[in-house]
């Protein structure tokens, strides 16, 4: 069984990403062999980074770190800020890869969704968040990788699953992020 951790890159109320993650939930419960439920600490409260922060310790930020260092395997959902992550996010991710902590994303299998009302579906955030992910974090980025574009028509014929496309890219990450966690506990991770 893989246990998936859900991050919505939104500190929005109502928001198309956390929407979107509620309704890959509903998917995931149509599909062996996995579970999912969102982040419990909210990004929206995490502060701002600062180095003096940082030495004072931060107990929202331990609990962060504590629920990603537990993650058997994460998606994100990410919106586009002006051609980029959000910074409510980007600020979460920064926390999270400090010092002792700076090997917390290693291996752990990450999908990477982007919602947006727009044509493009956030396809430069996505792709952003996927490199830091890889490259900076050294996560497993999985693919398919998702972007959900034009969210209210999609919302409007059924929600963002009834759409094959997307329910199929949804079934093949939730398949990938499986076989990665399978594969790493049997690496005795
Ligand atoms: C500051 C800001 C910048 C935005 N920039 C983009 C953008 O670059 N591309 C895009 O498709 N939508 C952009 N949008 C629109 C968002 O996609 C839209 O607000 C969406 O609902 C955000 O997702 P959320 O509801 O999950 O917060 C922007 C919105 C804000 C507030």
């Amino acid at each position: 069984m893989t246990h998936i951790l859900l991050i919505s890159g939104s500190a929005s109320q109502p928001s198309v990403n956390t929407e979107t993650l509620r309704q890959l939930s509903e998917l995931v419960e149509q599909e062996e062999g996995v579970t999912a439920s969102f982040l419990e600490t909210s990004l929206f409260d995490v502060p701002h980074f600062t180095l003096q922060g940082e030495n004072e310790g931060q107990p929202i930020v331990d609990a962060l770190r504590q629920e990603i260092a537990a993650a058997e395997a994460v998606v994100f959902s990410t919106p586009q800020h002006n051609g980029r992550v959000p910074a409510v996010l980007k600020n979460a991710l920064d926390w999270s890869n400090r010092g002792e902590f700076r090997m917390l994303w290693k291996d752990i299998p990450v999908g990477v969704v982007s919602v947006s009302p727009g044509a493009r579906g956030g396809a430069k955030a996505n792709e952003q968040l996927r490199e830091d992910l890889e490259k900076v974090f050294k996560a497993r980025v999985v693919e398919p990788h998702i972007e959900v574009a034009r969210f209210e028509e999609l919302q409007a014929a059924g929600g963002v699953f009834a759409d094959e496309v997307l329910k199929d890219q949804a079934r093949r990450m939730l398949e990938a992020l499986k076989a990665a966690d399978e594969e790493r506990k049997a690496a005795g991770a």
